[in-house]
């Protein structure tokens, strides 16, 4: 699909006002998203297991302008409270999609906003956030064309929520999700992230997340420079290649149900993302003490039960440690037990895999 086919030609209708609210999930990614061209175009490509907890829900409200004015209109808040210091982003957001979107000059609108997950705890709300927002647009675009059908709907919202937050892409639709042109992957596209669309073993059904809150604090270094750092990284290339075959691997694994390939995979896509940060100029390190000393206690005890427990991780510190349903007793147990005080605070969120975003 070519953008062209994203921007609207014509409206039916005409709305005066109105407002709408969707809960849109964050997401991990599996294979990880690391590098990327100009327009949000991702280096290589990604799948992700969609959260089921951890949400931002947005109510947009809208008024149509007396006079359409050469600029966006628009305020935010978050939990109650007005947010300049987030404007600014929504503001690059709304500009980087106003020609798919060529409504935005109509309207004075007012975006609330709250997280299910302290915004403090270090977890990127930009994917949940991002989403909400343009799925909200795309109820206003619904109401001005109803003719455009659910899968056209599903595809806008996840192509602009890319022009957001690259991982945002993969928050529409589906509990796994594949972003980025793959041979492998039929309906694939850098544009936007589509629901896997093959078998699922049932091993990975209802896959379980507790996210380990290492770091609460504001990440040191954005993701927007962390991306712009694989631009003549010495192992940009590699990297890019090894991503492609992950997914070609992965898929295998989801098939057949290999929980044993699958931490494999998972781990070292993991490490791998925090290698290339290292290996960046100027380099960094986003783990802390404590993201080691769980990795290496999830090692031990995966040793020692014969468990199927791993951990990924995020551009930050805190640890999601993945499982399959029919261990969660004892894993929650280890967790509750051996890994808690790990934490900052001693705070820990449960989480599983889930279905998308729902409107409200
Ligand atoms: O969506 P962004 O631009 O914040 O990038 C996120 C990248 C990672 O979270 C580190 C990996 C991923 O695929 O989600």
């Amino acid at each position: 699909m070519i953008v062209e086919k994203f921007i609207p030609l014509t409206f039916e209708n005409t709305v005066e006002n109105g407002e709408i609210e969707w809960a849109s999930p964050s997401n991990i990614a599996l294979v990880k998203y690391w590098g990327k061209k100009e327009n949000q175009i991702p280096e290589n490509q990604s799948i992700s297991f969609t959260l089921n907890e951890c949400k931002t829900i947005t109510k947009l409200s809208y008024i149509l302008k007396d006079n359409k004015t050469d600029d966006f209109d628009f305020q935010v808040y978050l939990d109650g409270e007005r947010k300049l210091d987030f404007e600014p982003k929504i503001k690059t957001f709304f500009n980087r999609i106003y020609n798919y979107v060529p409504f935005l000059k109509n309207y004075k609108f007012k975006i609330e906003t709250k997280n299910t997950f302290p915004h403090s705890s270090g977890i990127a709300s930009s994917a949940s956030g991002m989403s909400a927002l343009a799925l909200c647009l795309m109820s206003i675009e619904k109401q001005l064309n109803p003719k455009i059908s659910k899968s056209f709907f599903n595809k806008k919202a996840s192509f602009l929520a890319r022009l957001g937050s690259g991982s945002a892409s993969r928050s529409i639709e589906g509990d796994l999700v594949v972003w980025g042109k793959h041979n492998d992957i039929e309906g694939s596209s850098d544009l936007y992230g589509i629901k896997y669309p093959y078998k699922v073993h049932e091993n990975f059904k209802n896959f379980q997340d507790t996210i380990l809150l290492v770091d609460k604090g504001e990440k040191q270094v954005s993701s927007t420079v962390g991306h712009n750092l694989m631009y003549g990284h010495p192992y940009a290339k590699q990297r890019f290649d090894q991503a492609n075959s992950n997914i070609s691997v992965i898929k295998n694994i989801l098939e057949s149900g290999d929980l044993e390939a699958f931490i494999a995979l998972v781990e070292s896509e993991a490490l791998t993302l925090h290698a290339m940060m290292m290996t960046s100029m100027p380099y960094f390190i986003l783990m802390k003490p404590n993201t080691l000393e769980i990795i290496n206690k999830i090692w031990g005890f995966r040793k020692e039960t014969k468990l199927n427990i791993c951990f990924t991780l995020d551009a930050g510190a805190n640890v999601h440690i993945l499982y399959p349903e029919n261990e969660k007793e004892q894993i929650l147990e280890f967790i509750k037990t051996q890994l808690v005080a790990y934490c900052q605070n001693g705070h820990y969120i449960c989480d599983s895999v889930g279905l998308g975003a729902k409107k409200m």
